[in-house]
């Protein structure tokens, strides 16, 4: 679904890539043509000394497969972009929601860590209504849900596919889906959620972003957060 919006905003995000950065990449399906259009590059000699980080095992497993060499945060502190996908965006309140695949805890690390963050979506996501995901250490799983429980409309210990109880993340941890009246979603949910002793990171993200839009029609629009 959407997939040319997808595909267009993938490949316009192509333009902002130079020889030797370190690249932070997200996660999702909007990534994924971002990986393949960038692996046809640095195959074709366009571009040269590329590294990436990824945010997520799926990400990491398809870096590998294209032959795109992944380092590790520790090695590379400062990420000259990333690029990752988006749930939903806000522009009039200016967040952004991630996290449907999960991978928001380490999408967050590496969006915050770069010099540069840029999303890519298409224009379903613009305004889409979505739940926040919170990432919960299991220990602390009942308190957090009777917090979060208070301010949510809805909540939801997100399940697994595939495999019988919840979903659980590339860090081991529990992923609790809540959704929110839209009048409280705002920069300051953000580090309420995260003031919930156990709670590790939300979904929600605040800081500033290139926005690549790309629509079903072949029009891609670049904005900022
Ligand atoms: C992964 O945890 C998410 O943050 C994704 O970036 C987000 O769900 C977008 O995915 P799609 O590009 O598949 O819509």
């Amino acid at each position: 679904m959407h997939e040319n919006g997808k595909i267009i905003s993938a490949k316009k995000a192509l333009e902002f890539i130079e020889d030797n950065m370190i690249l932070g990449i997200g996660s999702g399906s909007t990534v994924k043509y971002f990986i393949r259009f960038l692996a046809e590059n640095i195959k074709k000699g366009y571009l040269r000394g590329i590294k990436a980080i990824p945010s997520s095992y799926d990400t990491r497993i398809m870096l590998h497969k294209l032959g795109i060499e992944c380092v590790d945060l520790l090695d590379c502190p400062v990420i000259d972009i990333t690029i990752d996908g988006a749930d939903a965006v806000y522009f009039d309140k200016s967040i952004i929601i991630k996290g449907g695949g999960g991978a928001f805890l380490r999408e967050k690390i590496i969006g915050y860590a770069a010099k540069e963050f840029i999303i890519i979506v298409d224009e379903s996501k613009v305004g889409r209504r979505f739940p926040v995901p919170v990432e919960v250490l299991p220990f602390g799983l009942g308190y957090a849900v009777k917090k979060l429980g208070e301010i949510g409309e809805e909540i939801r210990v997100r399940e697994c596919k595939g495999k019988l109880g919840p979903c659980i993340s590339d860090n081991g941890n529990i992923i609790v889906d809540v959704l929110f009246d839209e009048s409280m979603l705002s920069p300051g949910l953000e580090k309420k959620l995260n003031m919930i002793p156990g709670v590790l990171e939300n979904g929600i993200f605040t800081r500033d972003a290139k926005i690549i839009v790309g629509s079903e029609d072949g029009n891609v629009t670049v904005s900022n957060l």
